[in-house]
């Protein structure tokens, strides 16, 4: 059977869960204590809206889980894919340079009726089939991207698209290429202090839509695609969320961005006070600007750093862990990383030179792949990390199924 991608996909495992929510106490060193629990209550307050409720008034006993499963994934890629060869008739480059420089090859790209939206409901789609789950008993949906087709988020559409009706509540996370591993974090944690039983994480970035097709520097990096998690609650000793490690250095920021242009409002006010010229004129946002080799030298340095720590928290070293995955940026990237770590080439999954960088969906797609192919089995550990523009980055131990 063939995917959106033109991928062979072998059966599906499923992966059935019947939670049974435990009784108890947080996970020490995690953000929640008893103290700060919070219910989340969301009403809606349109005429005519269904009554959504949420996860702490309904379904499911007041309690609190210690752990929290990956038992799903799912992923989709646009149909248009544009290999070196293609770029090399547009700027001046080649598929040598490109794929030495970064052992990408070909990316997709969203094309004609397809959406961003369409393509996270299809990993959506997909990562609940594979853990035989009704969409109707998601108590939330992150949508992490940084490039939404609607700028105040994607989340809410994605969840009706789905036919969520009872789901209470559907956000957006943005944080560029470390969106994913922000979002699988965000989850555990509505998972342990939240009330929150299944959250949905989906990945989902068009970056070609903000890659300016003249330069040779960035546009044959990126590729459009969206990846979907979906996260349980469990007894603590089935745990899939090890540890953790997140940052961010709005420092590093401007050299990896997509700023707004020139913002018009600073000519409207006098220096006397009076107005000079109102309304503002509308402001729009620039192409991704990117320092390369910054970024380069960001990412061999900070990455290997957090995800040493996350091992440290977990009590793990990595020779102990399955699989290296990490954000598909560059292969020299992940060679590197590898490398300082010791991770061993056959533990590395990479599917970087058949979608370039896809930003926020670059991990559950390569998860995703892995899975399928069965490469990653339940109870396989992950050293997974992801690192971009802000600057963020971090990682995460996992453990699938
Ligand atoms: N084809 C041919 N030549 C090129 C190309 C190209 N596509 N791009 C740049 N060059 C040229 C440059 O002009 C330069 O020429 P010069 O020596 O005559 O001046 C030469 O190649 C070397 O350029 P560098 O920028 O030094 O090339 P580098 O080896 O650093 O590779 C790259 C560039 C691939 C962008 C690399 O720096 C990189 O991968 N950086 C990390 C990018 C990244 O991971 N971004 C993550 C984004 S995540 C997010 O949050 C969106």
């Amino acid at each position: 059977m063939a995917n959106a991608s033109g991928f062979f996909s072998p059966p599906v495992p499923r992966m059935r869960r019947n939670i049974q929510p435990s009784i108890g106490i947080f996970r020490s060193g995690f953000c929640f204590s008893e103290g700060n629990f919070r219910r989340v209550v969301c009403s809606s307050g349109i005429e005519g809206a269904e009554k959504h409720v949420s996860p702490s008034e309904s379904r499911l006993p007041k309690l609190v889980s210690k752990g929290c499963k990956l038992v799903g994934c799912g992923s989709a890629v646009p149909a248009l894919s544009v290999s070196n060869d293609d770029l090399a008739k547009i700027v001046d480059t080649s598929d040598q340079w490109i794929s030495v420089r970064t052992g990408i090859r070909n990316r997709r790209v969203i094309s004609g009726k397809e959406s961003l939206k369409n393509l996270a409901v299809q990993a959506a789609r997909k990562a609940l089939e594979m853990a035989d789950f009704d969409p109707n008993d998601l108590d939330l949906i992150l949508m992490c991207t940084s490039t939404p087709e609607d700028l105040f988020g994607a989340a809410p559409q994605v969840q009706r698209e789905l036919g969520c009706r009872k789901t209470p509540l559907a956000y957006d996370i943005t944080a560029a290429c470390s969106g994913f591993v922000l979002g699988l974090v965000s989850a555990a944690c509505h998972i342990r202090g939240g009330g929150f039983h299944n959250v949905l994480v989906i990945g989902a970035d068009g970056i070609s839509r903000l890659v300016d097709w003249t330069d040779r520097g960035t546009c044959i990096l990126f590729g459009d695609a969206a990846g979907a998690v979906l996260v349980q609650a469990c007894d603590a000793e089935e745990d899939g969320l090890l540890s953790f490690d997140l940052h961010s250095d709005g420092e590093g920021g401007r050299h990896l961005g997509v700023p707004i242009n020139d913002n018009k409002t600073s000519d409207l006010l006098g220096s006397n006070g009076s107005v000079l010229d109102f309304p503002p004129k509308r402001s729009s946002y620039s192409c991704i600007q990117m320092n390369g080799q910054e970024v380069f030298r960001f990412a061999v340095r900070c990455v290997p750093q957090s995800i040493e720590s996350a091992l440290g928290k977990a009590g793990l070293v990595a020779a102990s862990i399955d699989w290296l995955l990490l954000h598909q940026a560059n292969q020299r990237i992940i060679d590197a990383v590898a490398t300082r770590l010791e991770f061993p080439q056959e533990k590395v999954i990479s599917n970087l030179a058949n979608y370039g960088n896809t930003s926020a969906a670059s991990i559950p797609l390569a998860l995703d792949e892995a899975v399928r192919s069965g490469k990653v089995k339940p109870g396989h550990t992950i050293a997974t990390a992801g690192f971009g523009a802000g600057l963020t980055w971090g990682s995460a131990i996992i453990r699938w199924g």
